[in-house]
């Protein structure tokens, strides 16, 4: 079964590159039908276009995150969408926007990507803390969204080594290749309907 997909963004869009590039091959099955982002000048919006799909910015500046969440949901609602994919959308999404994806068991239908093995080094500079810390190994982290930052049922792992002579440079580009491999492949496990989310933390979460 096909799913549709939108995505959010705030940056270079590098993983959206991979995931389209993923759907154009037929590795994953599924149709991106809008790419967003909250930064006109993310490159993101390059991205999607040179893939033929629908992009657009919803500027935040001098609007409240209330404001500028309606907009995008108002914008979400014109489509049939399956599932919420942020690719390095770097603004946390409140409960209000986040009920509005919520499946018949509670969970969201919300998907984020995130450069560690969660619950480490949760936050914005994921890559840096865990070089910091010295860790000998890291990874990557694909999870449904819940109420909490980069937290909510983990749908995969993938683990990657720190060697010895790594920089952060060399280290990132290491993780990056990961993600751009894990995105598409999880992506597609839920097209099939191959993952089963066991954890009912969000649940939990929610009925808070
Ligand atoms: C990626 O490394 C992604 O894992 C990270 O932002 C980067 C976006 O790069 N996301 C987070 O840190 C979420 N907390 P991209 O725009 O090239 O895909």
């Amino acid at each position: 079964m096909s799913i549709n997909l939108a995505f959010m963004a705030s940056g270079r869009g590098s993983n959206l590159a991979a995931i389209l590039e993923s759907i154009k091959t037929g590795d994953l099955d599924a149709k991106a039908v809008i790419v967003i982002t909250n930064d006109v000048k993310a490159k993101a919006l390059e991205v999607a276009r040179t893939y033929g799909v629908e992009a657009k910015a919803f500027n935040q500046d001098s609007i409240s995150r209330d404001e500028h969440e309606k907009l995008i949901l108002d914008e979400l609602a014109q489509h049939k969408i399956d599932f919420v994919v942020l690719a390095g959308y770097m603004r946390i999404l409140s409960p209000t926007f986040l009920r509005a994806f919520k499946d018949e068991r509670g969970f969201y239908r919300v998907v984020n990507i995130h450069p560690s093995l969660l619950p480490s080094f949760a936050g914005k500079q994921a890559y840096e803390d865990a070089f910091a810390y010295g860790v000998k190994l890291s990874g990557i982290t694909v999870h449904l969204v819940d109420e909490l930052v980069d937290h909510g049922p983990i749908l995969a792992q993938e683990a990657f080594v720190r060697l010895d002579d790594d920089t952060i440079e060399t280290f990132k580009a290491r993780g990056l290749a990961v993600e751009h491999k894990l995105y598409p492949q999880v992506l597609q496990m839920l097209s099939a309907g191959k993952i089963q989310i066991s954890s009912n933390r969000q649940k939990e979460l929610t009925e808070i």
